[in-house]
């Protein structure tokens, strides 16, 4: 932080000299003040923040007031950096030192301001819907990729969520058919004002030793995952709650045999230019393995960053929720996916990788497990909630 105590303005006679009429520029600094200033002045636009440096686009005639500011509440002599364009801010912060800014580094709003929405979405989640959704998803045989029962269940929770969105014209659920193998996934797509995107998803298969002739009821794995996607779209729409972004909901096709459904995608996705600025993954919720624990992190082919935005999430709004990191070790679900395709993924998991639910993959994979209720994957669907809320902005 310290370089922010210097002041460097840049391009100050060449900006002078150039522009008569309103010009915006860019300034580097610190982002607990940008959080303070937006709470009193919405002149300035907060491209992102990384690594507590935010970079805000603000009309060059203001920036006397962010230094006045800078001076009277923060005590930092000028505080902030100006810049002339958004590539220059990027460079010039890099070669500070500041570990933030790779090439093509995109920004991203991690700050918590939504607290009134998210109080009120929060207070909505319900554990007996997200359990019926489980009891019905592990009725099927299985929900393998390459039999009948798995291209069923993906179809019945296709009208699961076109029941759910209820006719609103902005939202569209459909079936994302892949070319390789007859089970789809399901994308419900909330049209926002922005083009940028947020995804939530889960993967809608089941496996079992033997196949697509096995018994895979795949409670755990993974229809507690697919509820909890479910039930943050139910408390949205129940809500009425209109997104600045587009936020998706997705049931992936075909996880259990190496992620192919959710590789498909998002490889569609980067293909297309899709503007994604965070992905939750939500693959086994509702089996509370860790005595001490409720909610734990995957490091490993994820977004160090996003992790910490949930972790503090879970700290400011959940305080009861007991949370920690732990690693898979490998690629182990859909975040690696969207990972692989460098997009900002966090797997938000039920219990440390060694208390992990033993009976996943097998007959027994079953609600009793879990205690016959979902108060466990309520939790995961309100850190949800408030993921998409507050990256909503
Ligand atoms: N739900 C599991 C992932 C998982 C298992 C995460 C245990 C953490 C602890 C997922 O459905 C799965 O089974 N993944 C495979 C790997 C995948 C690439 C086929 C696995 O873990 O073997
Ligand atoms: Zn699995």
């Amino acid at each position: 932080m310290d370089f922010l105590k210097k002041v460097v303005v840049t391009s100050v006679v060449l900006s002078s000299l150039s522009l008569l009429a309103a010009k915006n520029v860019y300034i580097t600094i610190g982002a607990d003040a940008v959080t303070a200033n937006k709470k009193t002045n919405n002149d300035f636009n907060v491209i992102g923040i990384k690594d507590n440096i935010a970079i805000v686009e603000i009309d060059e005639s203001k920036v006397e007031e962010i230094s006045h500011l800078m001076h009277e509440e923060f005590h930092r002599c000028g505080g902030f950096i100006k810049h002339d364009s958004y590539e220059e801010a990027v460079r010039e912060t890099a070669a500070m030192g500041t570990r933030a800014i790779a090439k093509n580094f995109k920004f991203i709003d991690h700050s918590l301001t939504q607290k009134s929405l998210v109080t009120k979405a929060l207070a909505e989640v319900r554990d007996d819907t997200i359990a019926d959704d489980i009891k019905h998803l592990s009725s099927y045989k299985n929900r393998h990729y390459k039999s009948k029962t798995g291209v069923e269940s993906q179809k019945w929770l296709h009208e699961k969520w076109t029941k759910i969105v209820n006719g609103r014209t902005d939202i569209e659920v459909s079936l994302y058919e892949h070319d390789s193998w007859d089970q789809p996934s399901v994308i419900t797509k909330i049209e926002g004002k922005s083009s940028e995107a947020i995804i939530i998803g889960g993967h809608g298969d089941s496996i079992a030793t033997w196949g697509s002739r096995a018994t895979a009821p795949g409670a755990d794995d993974n229809a507690s995952g697919i509820a909890t996607v479910t039930e943050v779209l139910r408390v949205l729409v129940e809500s009425s709650y209109v997104p600045e972004k587009t936020i998706y909901f997705m049931s992936y096709a075909a996880e259990e045999v190496g992620l192919l459904g959710s590789k498909e995608i998002a490889k569609d996705f980067k293909a297309r230019g899709v503007d994604v600025v965070g992905v939750l993954q939500l693959d086994m919720t509702n089996f509370k393995g860790s005595e001490d624990l409720d909610i734990v992190m995957m490091t490993d082919f994820t977004n160090e960053d996003q992790n910490k935005f949930l972790g503090n999430i879970l700290d400011r709004y959940l305080p009861t929720i007991k949370w920690g990191y732990d690693k898979c070790g490998y690629g182990c679900s859909d975040h690696a996916s969207w990972h692989g395709e460098g997009f900002p993924a966090s797997v938000p998991f039920e219990s440390r990788k060694d208390d992990m639910n033993r009976h996943i993959h097998t007959r027994r994979d079953t609600l009793d497990k879990s205690g016959g209720h979902a108060r466990h994957a309520a939790k995961f669907a309100k850190l949800a909630l408030a993921f998409v809320i507050e990256l909503d902005k």
